[in-house]
């Protein structure tokens, strides 16, 4: 019988290549860390970036809606992982919208977070359903920052009730931004990198 395999090592081949497997911590124990592991049940306070790896090292990421919320988490997790950011955010309120929108406060702490990362960011102001406007901003970014990697389009927005008593304004906000809004971001992008498939989406 072979000896017991301990509980983070696990022989893969007989040539004794191992490998380290991350294994959940008990409550309260300090997790051990391999190079390659970001322990995903820190939370988001917790968390310890020195267990990033530079993923994206060197890469550029667009980003819609990125003065605050998920948009400003994604810019920070990209930075921190290696790469320039170029942000975009609309830093006024769409009259529909039922609860306060994002300023150029907003995305002033953006820049400066990421900026407290090491690395660059170009931040616009500008509406994603303004083509002309949007692809202006990614242009800007790319001839600072040299290329186009990933492509994030997150700006949305929410509006609330019954499909039969929202205002025919409420819902044209809501396609505009969350439909148009989230298909205009990649158009430019591939312009720009040539044929799709180098750069990922999200929302
Ligand atoms: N937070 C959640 O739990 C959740 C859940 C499901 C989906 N989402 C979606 O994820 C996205 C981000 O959510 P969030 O919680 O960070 O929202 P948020 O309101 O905090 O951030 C959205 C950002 O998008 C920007 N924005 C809105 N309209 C824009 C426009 N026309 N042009 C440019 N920027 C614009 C806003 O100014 C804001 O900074 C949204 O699309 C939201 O609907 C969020």
């Amino acid at each position: 019988m072979p000896a017991a395999v301990p509980a983070r090592e696990a022989a893969m081949t007989q040539q004794a290549v191992t490998v380290l497997v991350p294994e959940h911590p008990a409550a309260g124990e300090k997790p051990a860390r391999t190079s390659t592991t970001c322990w995903t049940q820190h939370t988001h306070h917790e968390r310890d970036d020195s267990t990033m790896t530079g993923r994206v090292e060197g890469k550029v990421a667009f980003i819609t809606g990125a003065a605050r919320g998920q948009g400003r988490s994604h810019a920070l997790t990209l930075a921190r992982e290696g790469a320039d950011i170029i942000a975009v955010d609309l830093c006024a309120q769409i009259g529909s919208v039922p609860y306060p929108m994002a300023t150029q406060e907003d995305l002033a702490q953006t820049v400066k977070e990421v900026e407290a990362t090491g690395r660059r960011i170009v931040a616009t102001v500008a509406d994603v359903r303004d083509y002309d406007a949007l692809k202006q901003a990614l242009d800007e970014g790319v001839a600072q920052l040299g290329r186009l990697d990933i492509v994030s389009a997150n700006a949305g927005i929410t509006s609330y009730g019954r499909a039969e008593d929202l205002a025919e304004q409420t819902w044209r906000d809501m396609i505009d931004v969350d439909l148009t809004g989230e298909w205009q971001p990649p158009r430019p992008r591939s312009r720009t990198c040539g044929p799709p498939g180098a750069a990922g989406r999200s929302s």
